[in-house]
């Protein structure tokens, strides 16, 4: 089995839902805000040009967070769609942001796991996913349902924390060496070739990358003027964390997935792939 696939059931259900927890957390808001991916909505709006988005295309976000990257979709290039993810406030809070714009935003959305797309074969023109597969336990098995939704000569295009290779064998800067842990879209990241991999064998070639690393650099920056650096933020998620999982009797939502595969062998950085479903 290749890395950062999971099996089991009940292993995956658990792991799910610590991920959730984690960006529901008012530490992540703290940080982040809305829009949870680095590149705000500026590095969004690259994303859907490259994917050549226009108001004639259907449009499905996976993981699509409070969906401030569709009402993005919505205002600035007409088009209509979907929106899902796994969490249910922030499927609530975007089905509330849409009732309060003052405009027919043309999307509805879905609470929704990624993995298990509850859509027809051949629907959507574009798929767009911010942040979000490096959190998903089953690449592979998201891969092949978005190429499967996808119509002929439709787009995936993502934008992702991506690991980058250390030659001189030193520690990435992403570990928070005391503690050991780090957060689901760093602890699942894997390289753009390997994304490009995972996404031919589904189906999703010509692939078109772009590095956007110096996007990630800036959240280092915003966490060291918040928190102190990555190892407090870090921290103080985890206590957060800790708090709910002893509310709810969740005893695993206190982990954050360990920064074992990071660790070993690459540094993070942040790049957009564009992938086609071939016509034919
Ligand atoms: C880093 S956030 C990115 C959110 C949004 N795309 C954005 O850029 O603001 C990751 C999101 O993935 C969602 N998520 C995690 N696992 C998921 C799954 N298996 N299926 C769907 N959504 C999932 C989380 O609830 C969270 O909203």
């Amino acid at each position: 089995m290749k890395t950062n696939e999971r099996t089991g059931a009940d292993d995956s259900r658990m792991f799910k839902k610590s991920v959730v927890a984690v960006y529901e957390t008012e530490t992540f808001f703290d940080l982040l805000k809305d829009v949870l991916h680095p590149g705000g909505l500026q590095l969004t709006k690259r994303a859907l040009e490259t994917a050549q988005v226009d108001k004639h295309c259907t449009v499905l976000d996976i993981a699509c967070g409070k969906g401030e990257s569709i009402f993005l979709l919505a205002k600035e290039f007409g088009c209509r769609g979907v929106g899902i993810d796994l969490s249910f406030p922030k499927i609530a809070r975007a089905t509330a942001g849409t009732k309060e714009k003052n405009f027919d935003t043309g999307f509805s959305f879905l609470v929704s796991d990624a993995e298990v797309l509850p859509f027809a074969d051949g629907v959507f023109d574009v798929v767009l996913s911010e942040c979000s597969f490096s959190v998903l336990p089953a690449k592979r098995k998201a891969a092949s349902e978005i190429a499967r939704v996808l119509k002929p000569g439709g787009r995936l295009v993502i934008t992702d924390i991506v690991l980058k290779t250390v030659d001189d064998g030193s520690l990435p800067d992403n570990t928070a060496a005391s503690t050991g842990l780090t957060l689901p879209c760093i602890g699942g990241a894997v390289s753009v070739a390997e994304y490009i991999e995972i996404f031919k064998e589904s189906g999703l070639y010509d692939a078109y990358t772009e590095d956007h690393s110096k996007a990630l650099k800036k959240i280092g920056y915003q966490m060291a003027l918040s928190f102190g650096g990555l190892e407090e933020f870090l921290q103080t998620l985890s206590s957060e964390l800790c708090c709910t999982s002893r509310k709810e009797g969740t005893e695993s939502l206190c982990r954050i997935e360990p920064n074992r595969k990071t660790a070993a062998s690459g540094k993070p950085g942040y790049a957009l792939i564009r992938v086609t479903k071939p016509r034919y």
